[in-house]
C-alpha cells in the first residue's frame, strides 16, 4: 500500500528513485511522484496513473540533477488518484517535500489548526498536513530530523514518512509507525524504502527500523554506516534507537521478470523451487522435523489447548487448509478466522492459545492488529511469513519463514503454496512434540511433502489445455468453483484469483452447500470448476462430489473437473478434465491450486487485463 523511496549519495537521485519506484509499483499504482534537491532548491513532479505517466512527464519537463531525492507510488486512501493528491506533498514555500504510506487519523484537526495559522492546503490527502507541520518545526529548530520527531509525536495512526528540506540538501529523513521502512547501506550512498526490492540492485546490506523510530541519512565524509553517509536512528523523543542490520539473501534477478511476460507467470513457475526451499533445513536426516526458528518452548507447545489461525485473502485460504491438517494430526481444536473480523468479536484467548498469523508481506494491517489483540490477551503468536524482518514476525513470539523469495505480482501464488508447506510443518511439529503422531507417521507425511515439488513441476508441464480452455471462456461473465474438505478453500482460492485478475463474477462454494441455494445459479453452459478429492482418501468424500458433478451437469453446467490421475469415476461427467498427480488428501491443495492459478492468469490475459497489477488492488495492505 504505497511504495516509498529515499536516496542520498553520489548517483543521480532521480534515476535511483524512479528505478526504485518501478520495483515498488506492486504496492500501489494510482499515481506517482518524485522530489529532488538541487541548486539550493527543491524540484518535484507528480502525475496520476501509473509510473509510466510520471516518466513521460519527466521527459517533457526534466528535473534538475541532484544527489538527494524521494519518490512515491500511491494506493489512494484519502482523496482520489489525481495529480494534486499524488505525493510528494510540499509546504507553501516549496522547501519541504514529504511522501507517506499509511493513514494519519487525526489529519482533519491538524488541517483545521494549520488553516487557522494561514497555511493553504491544496490536496484532499491526510499527508499534506505533515509537509506543513515539518516546515513550521524546521523554521524554529533548523533540523529536519528533529522536526520529524516533533511532528511524529503529534500524529495518530499508521505512517511511514520520508522527507527532504531544501535547506538540508544532503539529508533524507524517515519515520515509521506500523508501516514498513528499511534502510539500504551502499558505498557512499544510502537508501530508504518500503521494501528492500527498491535498492537491491545497489546493495544487499540493510537495516530494519523499529516501531516509532526516526532515521536520518546524511551525506557526510566523517560519518559512520556506509562510507560517506551517516545513518542515525532515534526514537520519536530523540533517544538513540537500536536497529538490526541484516544481509538480504536474494539478489536483484529475483525481483525481475527473467524473460516472462508477467511476474505472475514467473512466480507460478517458481513454485517447485519455493516449495523445496521452504522445506530445506527443516527435516533432519532421520526424517523428523527441526524447526529451530520456532522459539516457543516445547513445554509451552505441549500445554496448548486451542489454536486460532488468522489471515486475510489468499493467506486465509491457506489457514482454512491448515485447520484441517492441524486438527487431524494434533487433535487440538483449531479455528481459522479472517484477521479483519477477529478482534471485533471478543475472541476467547488465554496463555494456552496458540495464534498462527499467516502473511506473505508481514505488513497486512488487519493481521497485525489481530495478532496484537491476541498477545494482549496472553496468547502466544507464531507468524508464518515470507518477508524477513517485517512487522508481523517482529511482533510475534516466533516465526516460521516461508522461502518463496520476493513475490511481486499482486495476486499471490508461490506464497500460497509455501504458506501451506509451513502450516503442514507447524502441524506436524506440534504432533511430533505432543506425541499425537508416531515418528514413522510424521516421516510418512514428510516424505510426501518432499515429493510435492516434483508433482507441482509435472502439473506445470501439462498446463497448455488449461490455458486453451481459459482463452475459450474469455467472454463468460460467471465461473463457479466447488470443492469439499480441503478442496473447498481451493475452490475459494480459484474464485479469488479469477475475481482479482479477470474481474469476473467468480464464487467458490462448499459442494455440499450447493443444494441449499446456489444451485439456482446453474444454467446452460455455465462453467463450473470442481476440485475432486483423492479417491484413495475417504471414499465417501470422493463419492459425494462425483454425485455433485452429476447434479450440476444435469442442469446444464459445463463441468471443468480437476481430478487425480487414475480417477476414472469422474470421466463420464467431465466436459473438461484437468489431471493432477496423486497426492494424499490433506496435501492435495499443493497440486490442485496450480491449474487454477494458470487458468486465472490466462483468462485475465485473454481479456486484456493487467495481470501483475489488477485494478484497485495493492500487494501490501497496510490500512485496516
Ligand atoms: C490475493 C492476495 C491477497 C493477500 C492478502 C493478505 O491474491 O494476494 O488476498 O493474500 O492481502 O496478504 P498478506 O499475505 O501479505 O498478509
Amino acid at each position: 500500500m504505497c511504495g516509498i523511496v529515499g536516496y542520498v549519495g553520489g548517483q543521480s537521485a532521480l534515476d535511483v528513485v524512479v528505478a526504485g519506484l518501478k520495483r515498488l509499483e506492486y504496492r500501489g499504482y494510482d499515481s506517482a511522484g518524485v522530489a529532488v534537491l538541487a541548486d539550493g532548491g527543491l524540484a518535484a513532479a507528480k502525475k496520476a496513473g501509473k509510473l509510466v505517466n510520471l516518466e513521460k512527464e519527466l521527459v517533457g519537463r526534466p528535473l534538475p540533477a541532484g544527489a538527494t531525492g524521494i519518490g512515491h507510488t500511491r494506493w489512494a486512501t484519502h482523496g482520489g488518484p489525481t495529480d494534486t493528491n499524488a505525493h510528494p506533498h510540499l509546504d507553501n514555500a516549496g522547501r519541504v517535500a514529504v511522501v507517506h504510506n499509511g493513514i494519519i487519523e487525526n489529519f482533519a484537526e491538524l488541517r483545521a489548526e494549520l488553516a487557522e495559522r494561514g497555511h493553504e492546503l491544496v490536496s484532499e490527502t491526510d499527508t499534506e498536513v505533515v509537509a506543513h507541520l515539518l516546515a513550521e518545526s524546521f523554521s524554529s529548530c533548523g533540523d529536519l530530523a528533529e522536526s520529524m520527531r516533533l511532528v511524529c509525536r503529534r500524529l495518530d495512526g499508521a505512517f511511514t514518512l520520508v522527507a527532504v528540506h531544501a535547506d538540508e540538501p544532503d539529508v533524507v529523513v524517515g519515520a515509521r509507525r506500523n508501516s514498513p521502512l528499511v534502510v539500504g547501506l551502499g558505498e557512499g550512498e544510502a537508501f530508504l524504502a518500503s521494501d528492500v526490492a527498491a535498492f537491491i540492485a545497489y546493495t544487499r546490506s540493510a537495516i530494519e527500523l523499529g516501531q516509532d523510530q526516526v532515521v536520518e541519512l546524511r551525506r557526510d565524509a566523517e560519518g559512520g554506516g556506509a562510507a560517506g553517509v551517516s545513518v542515525a536512528v532515534t526514537d520519536f523523543h530523540g533517544a538513540p534507537g537500536e536497529a538490526r542490520s541484516y544481509h538480504i539473501d536474494w539478489d536483484s534477478s529475483a525481483a525481475e521478470k527473467g524473460g516472462y511476460d508477467y511476474f505472475m507467470l514467473k512466480e507460478i513457475a517458481e513454485q517447485p523451487k519455493a516449495v523445496a526451499d521452504t522445506l530445506l533445513g527443516r527435516i533432519d536426516p532421520a526424517g523428523s522435523l527441526t524447526l529451530d526458528e520456532v522459539r516457543i518452548p516445547d513445554s509451552v507447545l505441549r500445554e496448548i489447548d486451542k489454536i486460532v489461525v488468522i489471515a486475510c485473502g489468499t493467506a486465509f485460504h491457506a489457514g482454512m487448509i491448515a485447520k484441517l491438517a492441524i486438527e487431524h494430526w494434533t487433535r487440538i481444536p483449531c479455528e481459522t478466522e479472517l484477521a479483519s473480523e477477529f478482534r471485533y468479536r471478543d475472541p476467547i484467548l488465554d496463555a494456552r492459545t496458540l495464534v498462527i498469523a499467516i502473511s506473505q508481506s508481514g505488513e497486512t494491517m488487519d493481521t497485525l492488529m489481530a495478532l496484537r489483540h491476541a498477545r494482549e490477551q496472553g496468547a502466544k503468536v507464531l507468524a508464518v511469513c515470507n518477508t524477513n524482518g517485517s512487522t508481523i514476525p517482529r511482533e510475534s513470539d516466533a516465526v516460521l519463514y516461508t522461502h518463496a523469495g520476493p513475490e511481486v505480482a499482486v495476486a499471490s501464488t508461490k506464497a500460497f503454496l509455501t504458506q501451506l508447506i509451513a502450516c503442514y510443518l507447524v502441524a506436524l511439529y506440534l504432533a511430533q512434540v505432543r506425541g499425537s503422531k508416531w515418528g514413522d507417521e510424521v516421516r510418512d507425511v514428510v516424505r510426501e511433502l518432499s515429493a510435492v515439488a516434483d508433482r507441482v513441476e509435472r502439473v506445470l508441464e501439462t498446463m497448455e489445455p488449461v490455458r486453451e480452455l481459459a482463452r475459450s471462456l474469455a467472454d463468460k461473465n460467471t465461473v463457479l468453483f466447488l470443492g469439499r474438505h480441503v478442496g473447498y478453500p481451493v475452490a475459494l482460492e480459484g474464485a479469488l484469483k479469477l475475481k482479482e485478475l479477470a474481474y469476473m463474477h467468480a464464487e467458490g462454494f462448499a459442494a455440499g452447500e450447493l443444494k441449499h441455494g446456489p444451485i439456482a445459479l446453474i444454467e446452460k453452459d455455465l462453467p463450473v470448476v470442481v476440485v475432486v478429492p483423492s479417491p484413495r482418501g475417504r471414499s465417501v468424500l470422493h463419492d459425494k462430489i462425483v454425485s455433485n458433478i452429476q447434479e450440476i451437469r444435469a442442469r446444464g453446467a459445463r463441468t471443468i473437473v480437476i481430478a487425480e490421475e487414475g480417477d476414472e469415476a469422474v470421466v463420464p461427467y467431465a466436459d473438461h478434465l484437468i489431471r493432477i498427480p496423486a497426492t494424499p488428501t490433506l496435501l492435495q491443495p499443493l497440486v490442485s491450486t496450480v491449474p487454477l492459478q494458470v487458468f486465472a492468469c490466462e483468462l485475465a490475459t485473454a481479456r486484456g487485463n493487467e495481470v501483475d497489477q489488477p485494478r484497485n488492488l495493492a500487494k501490501s495492505v497496510t490500512v485496516e
